[in-house]
């Protein structure tokens, strides 16, 4: 499975970028750094090999194309985030036709990844965490969307978002989803166990009982 970070943050990129297999980002998590975007996700796609996830915010599907293809220019990892409506999905189909690689993002349902799938979308963006506090069940809707996709053999990946705990990075490994894309806070968790700690000070204490030759 592959592990993006979903941040926009610089540092938190280079600090995790010898593990991470890409990025996400969204108008949101942009809007936290307080700098241009275009600077932004220039420093992003020079820091990270993989897929870069960059988020339009125009809402007709000719001004999402526009912006889409603008942003494709920006570097060769960019991946044009789309979001799940009846324009976005036009918009995906344009994309998909010109080779430019798309995520559909706010996806909250197994019948919206199937429609994004079918217009070409390169990933889909189920976004766990929101569907849990709406009070669903987010990971139900991955373990749905992912037999979906291999049943007709849609080359489209699911990017696992929204993840708020170790536990969700857990359920998607387990239900075989592609990737999980997960905050800075929650992959470094990621790292760590209370026996982890234990077992390497009682290793260091018992260490200094050995005789130094
Ligand atoms: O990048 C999209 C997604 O991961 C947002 O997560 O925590 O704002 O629901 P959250």
């Amino acid at each position: 499975m592959n592990l993006y970070l979903d941040t926009a943050n610089v540092e938190e990129i280079r600090e995790l970028s010898w593990l991470v297999d890409g990025v996400t980002t969204n108008p949101s998590l942009v809007a936290r750094e307080e700098r241009p975007f275009s600077e932004v996700l220039r420093e992003i796609c020079a820091t990270v090999r993989g897929p870069v996830s960059a988020e339009v915010v125009a809402s007709d599907a000719d001004g999402m194309v526009r912006e889409a293809r603008e942003l494709a220019k920006v570097a060769a990892n960019v991946v044009v985030k789309i979001p799940m409506t009846e324009a976005g999905m036009q918009a995906v189909q344009i994309l998909s036709r010109e080779g430019v690689r798309t995520n559909v993002t706010l996806v909250f349902s197994a019948n919206q990844a199937l429609l994004a799938a079918k217009c070409g979308a390169t990933y889909v963006s189920p976004f766990v965490g929101r569907i849990d506090d709406a009070g669903g069940d987010g990971m139900g809707v991955v373990a749905e969307i992912l037999p979906i996709l291999r049943h007709y053999g849609f080359p489209t990946e699911v990017i696992v978002a929204s993840v708020r705990h170790p536990g969700h990075v857990l359920q998607a490994a387990l239900l075989g989803a592609h990737i999980a894309t997960v905050p800075y806070g929650v992959l470094k968790k990621l790292f760590g166990h209370p026996l982890t700690d234990a077992g390497i000070a009682r290793f260091l204490k018992d260490w200094q009982r050995v005789p130094k030759g």
